[in-house]
């Protein structure tokens, strides 16, 4: 296995840098591609939502990936990315953080960052586009956000060199992605995970699940990246993230 080489397209203004890195997936760029954009005009998030993306207020940001791990194990990708914006916001920022499952990046308990992988069939392969938003300044916030999501400004009190952030990211993102694909490496994330987030294990939660509500603990990660949730007759669901559209903390 090589270790993962990115490299660094740029944009003023795009659509979507998902959108952006699909378009080059298909053309066949490398492993490792990466695009950025300062905004974003049509940004989304998980199960077709909006991500607010102004000018120059967040990171917009998509990698290619070509993972040669089986596509039922693809859900571990997310998790691997949410462990490297971790270690990069440390990093960058001094910024300690939690891990909600299935792929927000919290700071004092509000997002601070969300991750959106999709799948491309391309000649090479299917690729994944992983794409990342981190809120870098309070103005990246509409204020009717303001009870549930955070940037680095507003939790560190000072605003990031994007740049730092982004050198930080891909090089975090390169280890940890090579590290997933090392030997027994999905086990060592696994276990990685669930030290890095407080939702792992023991934490009371509501989850709105195919328009269904659960209600109860947390009870670790299945081998693919489910969450298993132990509820209050004994039984233990398992979520997937597809259909998963709100996971919530329960006082
Ligand atoms: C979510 O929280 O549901 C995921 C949000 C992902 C947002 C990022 S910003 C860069 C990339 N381009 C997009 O259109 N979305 C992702």
């Amino acid at each position: 296995m090589t270790a993962l080489t990115t490299s660094i397209i740029r944009f003023d203004s795009l659509g979507s840098t998902n959108t952006e890195a699909t378009k080059l997936a298909i053309a066949g760029v490398a492993e490792g591609t990466c695009v950025v954009a300062r905004e974003q005009t049509a940004g989304r998030g998980r199960l077709e939502r909006e991500w607010i993306s102004p000018l120059d207020a967040g990171l917009y940001f998509s990698i290619v990936l070509r993972p040669q791990i089986e596509p039922k194990s693809f859900p571990l990708i997310t998790l691997m990315a949410s462990l490297a914006v971790r270690d990069a916001l440390r990093e960058a920022c001094g910024l300690e953080t939690d891990i909600k499952w299935p792929n927000d990046v919290l700071a004092e308990g509000k997002k601070l960052c969300g991750i959106l992988a999709e799948t491309v069939d391309t000649q090479s392969g299917r690729a994944v586009i992983l794409g990342i938003g981190i809120n870098l300044k309070k103005e990246s916030l509409p204020t009717e956000l303001a009870t549930v999501a955070i940037s680095i400004e507003g939790a560190t009190g000072r605003v990031p060199d994007s740049e730092n952030v982004l050198q930080a990211l891909t090089g975090a993102l390169g280890r940890e992605y090579d590290h997933m694909q090392s030997p027994n490496g999905d086990l060592a994330m696994l276990a990685e995970w669930r030290r890095a987030s407080s939702y792992a294990n023991g934490k009371r939660v509501s989850v709105s699940n195919n328009g269904q509500i659960i209600d109860g603990v947390t009870d670790g990660l299945e081998l693919d990246g489910a969450l298993r949730v132990l509820t209050p007759d004994g039984k233990v669901v398992i979520l997937r993230a597809g259909e998963v559209t709100a996971v919530r903390q329960v006082e």
